[in-house]
């Protein structure tokens, strides 16, 4: 117990010791006084005591003093009488008066009637039959008497600094008083007053100084060789400290930057797209039949405003339509039917960014390294995994020798990167031939779940290009990265901008400041 104690001594800030020293010599003194006695300004002195009180060496007692007084419409009461003390005194004399003459007869305003009525019927000194208003044995009584309400009225204008405390014949009045609208003037003071805790006292039986101490090691301590001779205020390394929430990045912008950076260390160059494309590049170069499911209304979100994008160099054009329709050279009979080029020409906003891949692929020579970052657009309906917005990480390689154990081996180090283990499914494309669907196990789920597709590039979509080496191409989704890295159960939870959740994401978990 006494090392305890010694050694809650020597965090004791100066402040707190002052504080300590007014209570032992005065057990009454307010912190005003000690704010006088001391030098310390008031603020410091409650600070001091909240820290004292924080562990448990002093009580820090809080009393709120009401003090009521009269306000200038009370005082009006005060001096001239409540409006149904006015009608009561008519009464006095005519026994009875007609609602309508009321206010005139009285002298009072006309929108005090109402008020006035309801006191006289509440105190029972009138009632009001067929419009007029008659006076009760009651109010006779009354007429010579003042009512509990009207002596604290008395009272207050005698008492114009105002009354603390009222004296037990006066309570009912003052409640009532409290009642009424405007009367009364409430002024509040709060006061603090400390108590000597056990551990208080005991700090005092041991004793301390008051000396200065120094709370940190300045250059200058150094420099003049003070700090031989100061003493310095030990830490409390268990205090507790506010919590502070630094600005940071949005964790999906946090994935996104790191995905550019594993693939520009891979040796990637980055490219990007645009959000409106037209139905040539983000389909017909892929190869994707023109009636095929995907570009039917419920996936694809087409525009009315550019309604039609324009064709690209109509050699290209040309080749992709032979190719759809008969294969052209690529060694396939292609899907036989008549393509369109209107078709073509619509607008999209892209369904995925492998438009991205082809687009590269017809202005650029292999060898290729290329990767893009950026939204798609789906007509889905919003629910815990889908959005009709989310991001693609698109991938493309071309060169001679690329092959299929490359595009496995370039995905796997990328996840390995970015901390996932993940296993390939064969999966369907219309644009590749080997296929495959990249996966992940959540131990949680218990259940593997997909996170894109990938695969090598068919003739049918390298030939029109002009490309005649192998490339390799994946799209991945970067949302449900992010859902796994972050614990998040419902996808909206990335674009909701919850504050709490965000400022409480941990660092440990990939957060950068
Ligand atoms: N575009 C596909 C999707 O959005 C993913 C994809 C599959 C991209 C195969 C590719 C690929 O580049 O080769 O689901």
């Amino acid at each position: 117990m006494s090392e305890d104690i010694k050694k809650t001594i020597s965090e004791l800030h100066i402040y707190e010791k002052k504080l300590l020293k007014e209570l032992e010599s005065n057990p009454d003194v307010t912190p005003e006084q000690i704010a006088e006695n001391t030098g310390m300004n008031i603020k410091s002195v409650m600070s001091a005591a909240g820290s004292l009180a924080s562990k448990e060496i002093i009580e820090v007692d809080k009393k709120v003093q009401e003090t009521y007084s009269l306000t200038d419409d009370g005082m009006e009461y005060a001096e001239h009488g409540l409006p149904e003390r006015k009608i009561l005194e008519v009464l006095a004399d005519k026994k009875e008066i007609p609602m309508k003459d009321l206010a005139s007869e009285a002298g009072i305003d006309k929108k005090e009637t109402g008020i006035a009525l309801g006191w006289l019927r509440q105190k029972n000194w009138a009632q009001i039959d067929k419009g007029v208003i008659n006076i009760t044995d009651i109010g006779k009584e009354f007429v010579d008497k003042a009512g509990v309400d009207e002596k604290v009225l008395d009272y207050l204008k005698l008492n114009a600094d105002g009354v603390k405390l009222f004296t037990d014949d006066l309570r009912d009045g003052f409640k009532k008083l409290t009642g009424r609208k405007n009367i009364l003037n409430i002024k509040k003071e709060t006061s603090h007053s400390f108590k000597l805790l056990p551990k208080g006292e005991a700090i005092l039986k041991v004793g301390f100084e008051i000396k200065q101490q120094a709370t940190q090691l300045t250059h200058e301590h150094l420099k003049e060789g003070e700090w031989k001779s100061l003493e310095y205020r030990p830490y409390d390394i268990n205090a507790e400290a506010p919590v502070i929430f630094a600005g940071k990045k949005h964790p999906l912008r946090i994935i996104i930057d790191e995905i550019r950076e594993i693939f520009l260390n891979m040796g990637f160059s980055e490219d990007n797209g645009e959000f409106v494309e037209s139905a040539f590049w983000n389909f017909d170069s892929l190869f994707q039949p023109q009636d095929h499911a995907a570009r039917e209304m419920q996936d694809t979100f087409y525009l009315k405003n550019p309604l039609t994008c324009d064709l690209p160099d109509m050699d290209l054009v040309k080749l992709t339509a032979e190719t759809h329709e008969t294969g052209a050279d690529t060694g396939s009979i292609g899907w036989q039917y008549d393509w369109s080029e209107d078709i073509a020409r619509q607008s999209v906003l892209r369904t995925h960014t492998t438009g991205i891949s082809t687009k590269h692929l017809f202005e650029h020579e292999p060898p290729i390294k290329m990767f893009s970052v950026g939204r798609v657009f789906r007509r889905e309906t919003f629910d815990y995994k889908h959005l009709p917005e989310f991001h693609q990480v698109e991938g493309l390689v071309c060169d001679e020798g690329i092959s299929y154990q490359n595009l496995l081996g370039t995905l796997k180090e990328f996840y390995k990167k970015l901390g996932f283990e993940v296993r390939f499914r064969p999966a369907y494309f219309p644009y590749t031939y080997l296929s495959t669907e990249t996966e992940i196990y959540l131990e949680e789920k218990e259940s593997w779940i997909e996170l894109g597709g990938a695969g090598m590039f068919r003739p049918e979509v390298l030939k029109p290009l002009g490309i005649n080496q192998p490339a390799l191409a994946f799209g991945l989704g970067i949302e449900r990265l992010a859902m796994i890295r972050y614990d998040v159960e419902d996808i909206r939870m990335l674009y909701k901008s919850d504050i709490k959740w965000l400022r409480e994401l941990p660092i440990s978990k990939g957060v950068q400041l």
